[in-house]
Order: structure tokens, then C-alpha cells, then sequence
């Protein structure tokens, strides 16, 4: 791929979910993270093609990953960044979002990159700034990067992704990745299976064209991926099952399923990840796993975003 040009392709913008993503810009989107993959020795050299652009992190959520991968993939291509946090901010003397969101643009940023726990936030900023607008993350609606470095590491371990059976375990009701990745999946010909307690599985996501599944060790020997998604617990108000306990019991990925699993079967985990609920030490750390790939690929998939919505070094 040529990185010297935006493919004809690519027209947006913004980033604000997978949902309106075609097939076409979805495999841009990875092809691209490849590219600089490849361009970048793995993520870690730079390279000048956004020099004189500007970033800015507006984080009113936590974040590890995110934050510091958006960061580094913004210098890793030569532009400058701006880390917002709302902690410490004029938010607390009454400033308004939308006015704090115009002032850090006022000081000729590019692009905004934006995590918020209301569902609608990066369109909502996306209508008010003029700059571009990437959703970091707007509660349990949507995280696109996510969703599009979880598809790439499959992609890259698996060879494919027409034809695999993709289960995504765990707290499907309040996760944002999960929508991401089975938007993602079910257009480029994954097939889908949500699995978790019925307090966290509707039937309803039937209508999504997934399968609604309430046994892990059922589905298992089905699966090419599991992506084990955490309890969110700080976005329930009242507890899903009687015991994280009880929760790893039947849902948790150990060494005995694994045994039970198809011998190829690839581990993901949006992170953070919590030991001994949804993933044990062993299997976290272990060959099947590809949690620390997906960091990577996360770089990869955020150089290549930040550089088609800034439309390449043009
Ligand atoms: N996966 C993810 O979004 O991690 P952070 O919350 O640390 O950014």
C-alpha cells in the first residue's frame, strides 16, 4: 500500500462507530494498520507523515490502552498531541462540554479524539467542532478502534476471517467493544455468538444477526475465537449474578476448557482484564493468548485512522 496517498475509497471524516463503516472501509482500515505496521518496524519507528498536524486526547473516562496508544500512534507519525483530562479542568467552574471541546479546537487542533460514559458523544461533537472527530469510546454505544484492532489481530492469527465462529463472552449488556466487533465481524463474514448470564444477554441481540448464547461450554468446541469481555461492574447499579465466584465457575476461560476447545483456538481480551474472573493467569499469559498483540495492533490501527481522517500528508 502506497502511504503516501489516501486510497480513493476512504471518504469520512470522522470515526465515530463501526455500524456505518462499509466492508470496503473496514478492510481499508486494516490494510492500512498493516501498512504501517510493516512501514514502522512493528509500531516502534517514526515516520514524518503527519508532521504539522495536531491531536487531542479528551479523556473524560479512564484509560490506559486507549489514551497512550492514540498518543504515541499521533507522534509515532510526527504530529503533535494534546492530553485533556477533566479532572483539574474548567469543567468544575461551570464551563460547558461543547465549550471546553471549541476551546481546545481554538488552538488549531485536527482532530479530537474523544471518550465520554454518554452514548452519542463523539457525534455530538462531530456536529458542533469543525475539526474531525474520533469516538474513543461513548459508553456502552460504541469503541470502533477496539472493535477494528480486535478484528485485525484475528485476522492476522487466523489468516481469515470469512467462515470463523467468533464468541464473545462476558458482560455483552454494557460493553461497547462488543457492538464494535460484531458490527465489524458480521460484514466481513464472521459468525458471531454472544454468550454470558441472561442478566447480561439479551435475546433481543438476535436482531443484530448473532446467536444468543447462555452456556460457554455448549458453544466451545465451535469456537476459532473467544474475546473474553470484562464484568463492568462501575456501570451497574445492582449485581448480574450471585458471585464473581459463581461467574468464573461457568464462564471464566481456564486451562480445563481450553483442553475441551479446538486445538487452534485463539484467545482475545479487550483489556483491562481481571485475573481469575473472566480469564485465568495461565491462559492470559499463555500460546493461545493474543491480549498483548492486540496493544499492538491497537497502534497500528490508530496510526492508520488518524492518517486517513487527516487525509494522509496532503
Ligand atoms: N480496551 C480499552 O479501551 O482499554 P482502556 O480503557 O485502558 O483504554
Amino acid at each position: 500500500m502506497d502511504l503516501g496517498t489516501v486510497p480513493a475509497a476512504w471518504t469520512k471524516r470522522h470515526l465515530l462507530d463501526v455500524q456505518n463503516l462499509s466492508a470496503e472501509e473496514i478492510n481499508i482500515i486494516l490494510d492500512s494498520a498493516v501498512a504501517f505496521k510493516e512501514a514502522t518496524n512493528n509500531c516502534t519507528q517514526k515516520l514524518q507523515i503527519l508532521a504539522g498536524r495536531t491531536c487531542a486526547n479528551l479523556f473524560f473516562e479512564p484509560s490506559t490502552r486507549t489514551r497512550t496508544s492514540f498518543s504515541l500512534a499521533a507522534r509515532r507519525l510526527g504530529a503533535d498531541t494534546i492530553d485533556f483530562s477533566s479532572s483539574g479542568s474548567s469543567l468544575s467552574k461551570g464551563e460547558t462540554f461543547i465549550d471546553t471541546a471549541k476551546n481546545i479546537e481554538a488552538m488549531g487542533v485536527d482532530v479530537v479524539i474523544v471518550r465520554h460514559r454518554t452514548p452519542g458523544t463523539a457525534q455530538l461533537l462531530a456536529q458542533n467542532l469543525n475539526c474531525s472527530v474520533i469516538n474513543a469510546g461513548d459508553g456502552p454505544h460504541e469503541h470502533p478502534t477496539q472493535g477494528l484492532l480486535d478484528i485485525l489481530s484475528i485476522r492476522e492469527r487466523c489468516g481469515r476471517l470469512e467462515g470463523l465462529t467468533v464468541a464473545l463472552v462476558g458482560d455483552i449488556a454494557h460493553s461497547r467493544t462488543a457492538r464494535s466487533n460484531i458490527w465489524g465481524l458480521k460484514k466481513l463474514g464472521a459468525n458471531v455468538i454472544v454468550c454470558g448470564p441472561s442478566t447480561l444477554v439479551s435475546k433481543r441481540w438476535e436482531e443484530l444477526g448473532v446467536e444468543v448464547a447462555y452456556d460457554l461450554d455448549e458453544i466451545l468446541p465451535r469456537c476459532d475465537v473467544l474475546n473474553l469481555l470484562r464484568i463492568q461492574f462501575e456501570r451497574q447499579s445492582t449485581r448480574p449474578f450471585p458471585s464473581v465466584r459463581e461467574y468464573a465457575l461457568l464462564y471464566a476461560m481456564n486451562q480445563e476448557r481450553l483442553a475441551r476447545a479446538k486445538p487452534e483456538i485463539l484467545i482475545l481480551a479487550p483489556g483491562p482484564i481481571n485475573r481469575g474472573v473472566e480469564i485465568t493467569p495461565d491462559v492470559a499469559d499463555g500460546p493461545h493468548s493474543a491480549i498483548l498483540e492486540q496493544v499492538t495492533n491497537g497502534l497500528a490501527v490508530r496510526m492508520a485512522t488518524l492518517w486517513l481522517i487527516l487525509g494522509g500528508n496532503s
